[in-house]
């Protein structure tokens, strides 16, 4: 069988920030499905959050000043493409692309907004803010979160079934098939992907060395977050009525 020739498109900081952004997703929805958020392991949960959040900003940095196609300018965003790239995917064959195709492109900036937002909503409702909006957006985000990974690794396997051209593998070693008209990477930037993972471990070590288990906080930037603070609240404003009851009872 013929071998195709595979030419390096996603550099190091890419695929570095795509398993960590991966693994943490996972791992801060796990948390959530399996402890209360008064459990001293939610600390984690935010943790994995506040991280998602920090590499996001590299990312983002790293979108205009990176390689070829970790460039958002390479990201295939235009609504008509997008519609005959899905129309494509089910009657035929679909386009090739060196780098993100429309359907990866349109999945990574919900991701992008949705990690953003739980970020942003998360610091908001555990540094002392009116919760109910907060939370009510934080459970919407993360749904469409969710429902946009299944969504990206369904289409992975439903265009792997389709191509067999190993797209799915390009995550993990950085290659694609060759297309005659495009070129792919020179510098798979070794370096700079060291350097993300050097700053991400620190940006968590620096979040942990801020826990106070005591009294279940994180303390980010000065500002105080507090892990179950309304359950705390309600626990205590029952235990100020049983007391209430008792002082009642003495009468
Ligand atoms: C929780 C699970 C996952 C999340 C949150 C996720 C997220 C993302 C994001 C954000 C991007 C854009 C990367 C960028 O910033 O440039 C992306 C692209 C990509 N992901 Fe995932 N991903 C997940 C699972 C997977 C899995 C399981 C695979 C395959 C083994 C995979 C393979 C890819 C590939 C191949 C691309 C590039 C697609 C293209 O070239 O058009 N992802 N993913
Ligand atoms: C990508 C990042 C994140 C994801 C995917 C995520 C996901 C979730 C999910 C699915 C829930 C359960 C919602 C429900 O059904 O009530 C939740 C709750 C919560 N999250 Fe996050 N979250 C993220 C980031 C953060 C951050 C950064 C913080 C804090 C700094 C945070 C703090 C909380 C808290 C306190 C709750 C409990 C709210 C309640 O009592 O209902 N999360 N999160």
């Amino acid at each position: 069988m013929k071998e195709h020739k595979k030419t390096t498109v996603y550099d190091w900081p890419t695929r570095i920030f795509h398993w960590l952004f991966a693994f943490l997703f996972l791992g801060a929805y796990l948390i959530v499905e399996i402890v209360d958020d008064d459990n001293p392991l939610f600390t984690l949960h935010m943790m994995a959050g506040l991280t998602i959040g920090f590499m996001l900003v590299l990312r983002i940095i790293w979108g205009f000043v990176g390689t070829t196609y970790a460039r958002f300018s390479s990201f295939k965003l235009h609504p008509i493409e997008f519609m005959r790239y899905l129309k494509d995917a089910i009657v035929k064959k679909t386009k090739r692309y060196l780098g993100h195709n429309p359907a990866s492109s349109y999945a990574a900036i919900i991701m992008y907004i949705c990690a953003a937002g739980l970020a942003l909503t998360g610091v908001m409702m555990t540094g002392g803010g009116e919760s109910d909006f907060y939370e009510e957006t934080h459970e919407l985000l993360a749904t469409i979160f969710l429902i946009t990974v299944i969504a990206h690794v369904g289409g992975i396997i439903f265009h792997h079934v389709k191509h067999r051209d190993s797209l799915w593998s390009s995550m993990f070693d950085g290659k694609k098939k060759a297309l005659p008209e495009k070129t792919g990477i020179t510098n798979s930037k070794r370096f700079a992907g060291m350097l993300f993972l050097i700053l991400t471990l620190t940006w968590s070590g620096y979040l942990y060395s801020t826990y106070d288990s005591t009294n279940q906080t994180i303390n980010l930037f000065g500002q105080e977050l507090t892990l179950g603070e309304e359950e705390h609240e309600e626990h205590e404003s029952v235990y100020e009525g049983e007391a209430h009851e008792e002082e009642n009872d003495e009468d």
